[in-house]
């Protein structure tokens, strides 16, 4: 693109939010670009598609509120183990402590290289950490949804009831209103583990573990999937197994058996894209495919309309929140509030600029005057 070819203001505002980008962004792309960045997470309206994937940037209030002032749409918690009411975790091995993380550069892209798992303090904690979250959405300043590692049997295993009727009642209870809206996480630690060598365990729980939740509460439940060590048939029958569930996050990161590390970077969002495409529906049907929220390697408003054309009406990214400050091209204001700036801002690779760079290109419209980011998703006229 030559640089004549976007409005000078995307230019200035990108400059001058590097000092300090406005909480209500929003807002002024819509009065500035003509463009609404209204997107969709579990069936809840969000002021723009950007949230926070579940992990170490969600442990504590602190983190919830920088997120809350930087203008983010959502943050997903870290997962916690599900427990039954005596504390008993089936799936304990996955609430170990690490605190040591590494941002590794992956060819053009980065990683975080980390060898912990789920929540490691205690499940009031975790619940004391829903009730902040959920102080912080009533005020109308962000939406913040718990994530659950419950149990997951051998095929010739039942579920732990136990472990799935206390853990989502007493979220439920810490969560303000019905219905709790919650993510079921399953990790690329378990796609690395002997329990998910099995195709048929896997797809028995992608069917089943949906209506055990369920059994236990008024529940919108996302489930975020791993990726699978098979091939990309097999991530689509995944998605097929999944139909219980109200929205689908794909896909979380990849594993290195050798090294026992999940990682992340281009061959992530290479697989997820790839993947997600395949399972594209016709134009005529894509109204009635299940939402889906989009992770792997976003680092650019250009990731994120790839992602949004292949039906992903909000994203989650963990790693690019955590890169080198130097790494950002503002210069003030939280890692949150840095990243936004030229996810939405840049005057290449931005939202904003590609969205117009769609404009010019025809294949994406105004409605009443304005371009819209859930357009990208879901075309009209579908
Ligand atoms: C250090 C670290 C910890 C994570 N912990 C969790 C977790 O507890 N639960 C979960 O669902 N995803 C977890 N994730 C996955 C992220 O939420 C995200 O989906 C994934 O890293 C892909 O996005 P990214 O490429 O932007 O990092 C973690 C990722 C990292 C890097």
């Amino acid at each position: 693109m030559r640089n004549s070819d976007f409005p000078a203001s995307l230019a200035k505002d990108f400059e001058r939010f590097k000092r300090e980008l406005p909480r209500d962004f929003p807002a002024h792309v819509r009065d500035t670009y003509g463009i609404n960045l209204s997107a969709r997470y579990l069936g809840e309206p969000l002021p723009h598609p950007i949230g926070k994937g579940s992990g170490q940037l969600s442990l504590n209030t602190g983190q919830l509120e920088t997120d809350a002032e930087a203008g983010l749409a959502f943050v997903v918690l870290k997962t916690v183990i599900a427990q039954d009411a005596a504390g008993a975790q089936s799936m304990a091995a996955w609430a170990i402590r690490e605190s040591k993380m590494k941002v590794e550069r992956r060819g053009d892209s980065w990683t975080v290289t980390w060898k912990g798992r789920g929540w490691d303090r205690s499940f009031d904690d975790y619940l004391a950490l829903v009730s902040a979250g959920w102080d912080l959405r009533r005020g109308g300043q962000l939406l913040a949804v718990p994530s659950v590692k419950y149990h997951l049997p051998r095929l010739d295993e039942p579920f732990r009831d136990e472990e799935y009727a206390f853990t989502t009642r007493a979220l439920a209870n810490a969560w303000g209103q019905s219905p709790l809206l919650l993510e079921k996480d399953f990790s690329p630690t378990l796609a690395g583990d002997r329990l998910a060598d099995e195709k048929a365990q896997i797809l028995r729980w992608l069917r089943e573990v949906p209506q055990r939740i369920r059994a236990h509460g008024d529940v919108r439940l996302a489930m975020k999937l791993m990726n699978a060590r098979f091939d990309d048939d097999f991530q689509c029958e995944m998605m097929d197994a999944a139909s219980g569930a109200d929205a689908l996050v794909v896909f979380n990161r990849l594993f290195d058996r050798e090294r026992g590390v999940a990682y992340g970077g281009a061959e992530l969002s290479e697989r997820n894209l790839r993947v997600l495409d395949i399972r594209r529906p016709p134009p005529p049907s894509a109204a009635l495919r299940r939402p889906l929220s989009g992770t792997g390697n976003i680092h650019s408003g250009r990731l994120i309309v790839e992602y949004a054309l292949c039906g992903c009406s909000s994203v989650q990214l963990h790693t690019f929140f955590q890169l080198p400050l130097e790494e950002y091209p503002a210069t003030e204001g939280s890692r949150t509030q840095r990243a936004l700036q030229v996810l939405i801002f840049d005057p290449r690779n931005g939202l904003i600029a590609v969205m117009l760079e769609r404009e010019r290109a025809g294949t994406l419209h105004r409605r009443n005057g304005e371009l819209h980011f859930l357009d990208l998703c879901d075309p009209p006229g579908n």
